[in-house]
């Protein structure tokens, strides 16, 4: 197989040994290409720049080209960004597993790297699920299991308004508005506000993951799925992966839940030794 195009493009610009350290960090998002700056190298912005005109020549379907000069912070889990080259537009339409999603990708949280768990989530739905997706932001997996799963209906939730706002669009969207519903706040407050049952929660926020079990429990029916997110540690990706098992099954065990591990996945590494998983629960009873 030949060279990824992404570090060809590096390379011809930045040379081999800088290209290494940030082919990877380039982003396509519909068409908008980001470049996640790197925290461990000091390159100028005229490198940057370079290459945003370099993608642009090479890549004619990509429009726009931004840097993203933090990490994504705070709990909107957004990230700031410098226009570097292209048009000085950051919304796009960003196509993933047959659905369009419409984003502006430095008002809402869009990450390729839950592509995978957006389907993985949607293949476990049985026609006429309710359930809930307490950190929704622009409405993936909420839109994606609508359109495979066939459920009853979806309550999706977010802090971030913006998000809300791309939901509701993104719902009319791939024409799933009779199953959805999106409210704008926090969720470990709305979520027992609503004093509904669901056959299925998704907490897709590691961050919140102690706090989102705690209120899920509450939320979930006997014989209903919990699907939380959370960091752990692990010499590798097996390891932290059961760890993660074991972590949920005994917090749930602490909040009077038996639940049984069905399923999970590592999202990606965020560190040496640490990664960000996700656990799929079937919760066999309630005991509180
Ligand atoms: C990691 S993002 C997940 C986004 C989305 N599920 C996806 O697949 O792209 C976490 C989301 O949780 C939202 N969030 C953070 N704290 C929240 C809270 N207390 N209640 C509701 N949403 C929250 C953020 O705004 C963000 O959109």
């Amino acid at each position: 197989m030949g060279k990824p195009l992404l570090k060809r493009i590096a390379e011809k610009v930045l040379g081999s040994e800088y290209a290494e350290l940030i082919w990877k960090r380039v982003e396509i998002l519909g068409d908008i290409a980001v470049i996640r700056k790197s925290y461990s190298i000091d390159i100028p912005i005229d490198v940057f720049k370079a290459l945003g005109e370099e993608l642009l020549k090479e890549l004619p379907y990509v429009k726009s080209v931004w840097l993203a000069v933090t990490p994504v912070h705070g709990s909107e889990r957004i990230r700031e960004y410098v226009h570097i080259a292209g048009e000085r537009r950051s919304e796009t339409l960003y196509k993933e597993h047959g659905c369009i999603f419409k984003v502006d990708i430095t008002k809402v949280y869009i990450s390729p790297v839950l592509g995978f768990d957006h389907m993985r989530i949607a293949k476990q739905v049985r026609e006429g699920e309710k359930i809930l997706n307490m950190f929704a932001g622009f409405c993936p997996y909420s839109i994606i299991a609508s359109k495979y799963g066939k459920p009853r209906y979806v309550v999706s939730i977010d802090i971030n308004e913006y998000a809300t706002y791309y939901a509701r669009i993104n719902i009319e969207l791939n024409k799933v508005s009779a199953v959805n519903e999106v409210i704008n706040g926090d969720a470990l407050i709305i979520t027992s506000a609503l004093g509904e049952k669901f056959d299925r929660v998704l907490m897709p926020y590691p961050d919140l993951f102690e706090e989102a079990l705690k209120v899920s429990v509450y939320a979930v029916k006997e014989g209903g799925f919990l699907h939380p997110h959370l960091f752990i540690e692990g010499d590798n990706k097996r390891i932290a992966l059961e760890n993660a098992y074991r972590t949920v099954i005994e917090r749930l065990h602490n909040l009077g839940v038996v639940g049984k591990v069905i399923g999970g996945h590592v999202i990606r590494s965020i560190a040496p030794r640490k990664y960000h998983v996700t656990v799929d629960v079937y919760v066999e009873k309630k005991v509180k």
